[in-house]
């Protein structure tokens, strides 16, 4: 008989799994994500990292047209969340599917979490039609859906202190829009618990660093194993 195979221990039962970090501009989420992403390759995981928008070469020059500050003619908030999402699309096809299916940790800096709080609680378009738009641009693979969105919360004015002067077109919109983002990721977090973990970021970013690994070790990995 062979011998049993151990369950996959922690950080290992993270391989093949797709993890979103996300939040609101200013929350210190990008730092997390690198400081994160070589925490899981130092203990040799493999790790595929990809950006929202961009990540491939289509969508890195949607991500010009959606993030140039002198882009004066106004984008209509369909039109921004149908790019974005085009920009997704590229993304899944060419990097994500096959990241999963080989077997790494895909590691997501921002997803369909974004467009839901950006341009949905936030910009006014109703989330049932997002998420439909999302179906579209996911093609019904299961393994596009994140296991699990990583929402960095920080307050207003701690978010204001860590932008740079010079904002994008997304960090120009102003505080009432932002105000709204940060609701719109509580939101969803609030709605679906088991797939969204919320880390408070106003601290430093080793003690950021920690309540993020205590609560995705707390997460049941191997008892949600995955399908092969
Ligand atoms: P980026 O420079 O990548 O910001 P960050 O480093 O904070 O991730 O800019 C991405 C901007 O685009 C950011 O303001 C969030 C916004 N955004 C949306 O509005 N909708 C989306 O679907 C995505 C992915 C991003």
């Amino acid at each position: 008989m062979p011998p049993p195979v151990p369950p996959p221990t922690w950080p290992d039962s993270l391989a093949g799994r797709f993890v979103v970090f996300d939040g609101p501009d200013g929350s210190g989420k990008s730092t997390q994500f690198h400081r994160f992403s070589h925490w899981c390759s130092d203990r040799g995981l493999g790790v595929c990292e990809v950006r929202e928008p961009g990540g491939t070469y289509i969508g890195e020059r949607i991500r010009e047209l959606l993030l140039d500050p002198t882009v004066t003619e106004e984008l209509h908030v369909r039109c921004e969340m149908l790019l974005f999402m085009a920009s997704r699309a590229q993304l899944i096809s060419q990097r994500i599917i096959p990241a999963v299916a080989a077997g790494q940790l895909v590691l997501a800096d921002r997803f369909i979490s974004s467009t839901l709080a950006y341009q949905g609680t936030a910009g006014g378009l109703s989330i049932p039609e997002i998420l439909a738009v999302g179906e579209v641009a996911v093609g019904g693979a299961a393994a596009c859906w994140p296991d699990l969105t990583v929402v960095f919360d920080v307050d207003e004015a701690t978010a204001a202190a860590r932008l740079s002067p010079l904002l994008d077109r997304m960090e120009q919109k102003g505080a009432a829009y932002h105000r709204r983002v940060r609701a719109g990721y509580l939101a969803q977090a609030a709605a679906d618990p088991e797939r969204y973990l919320v880390i408070d970021a106003r601290a430093e970013p080793d003690a950021v660093f920690k309540r993020l690994l205590d609560g995705l070790v707390k997460r049941d990995w191997q008892s949600n194993p995955i399908e092969q």
